[in-house]
């Protein structure tokens, strides 16, 4: 065995070796492959959920938001729900009302993740506001992704790290 061991372990290394050239050589031939190489190599490692869901809309009504007795707007959770429900979004688009997520500074905040990453809203503070982000889940998920948020949202986009 001892005598093995060192030739194994160069043989491992060569292969490591000639897994890195022939990535590099991939690299210089198309930019992709270096995305593709981590996927592989990390959804061997995860657990996966049997829901096949676009995105998840967190709304907030923790302290601060929604809280009409400090003076703050109303969050429309009960007809969230029942308009999220009615319109068949749940199996496809999460609908999360949280308690506080941080920014009490500008309520009513709203987090939209998706596997491509996570989008922050606040002052979202009319009730059409809540029907818009409603009708672009209800289009996000008859398109089966994420479309851009509606042109009135845009304004308030919320940075929430420094
Ligand atoms: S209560 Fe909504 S961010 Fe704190």
């Amino acid at each position: 065995m001892a005598s093995t061991w060192p030739f194994m372990r160069r043989t491992r290394e060569s292969i490591f070796a000639l897994f890195f050239v022939v990535c590099d050589n991939f690299v210089l031939l198309t930019n992709n492959i270096d995305p593709y190489i981590i996927e592989v190599e990390t959804e061997k490692h995860m657990l996966e959920t049997k829901r096949r869901v676009i995105g998840q809309m967190i709304v907030c009504q923790g302290c601060c938001c929604g809280a009409t007795h400090k003076g703050r707007p109303e969050v429309p959770v009960e007809w969230l729900k029942e308009e999220w429900r009615r319109r068949g979004l749940l199996k496809r688009f999460q609908l999360s009302i949280s308690g506080c997520i941080g920014p009490c500074d500008v309520p009513n905040v709203v987090e939209i993740s998706s596997e491509t990453g996570s989008q922050w809203l606040g002052n979202i503070t009319e009730f059409n506001q809540y029907r818009s982000l409603l009708e672009w889940a209800e289009r996000s998920t008859d398109a089966g992704h994420l479309l851009d948020l509606p042109r009135e949202l845009k304004d308030h986009l919320l940075r929430p790290w420094r």
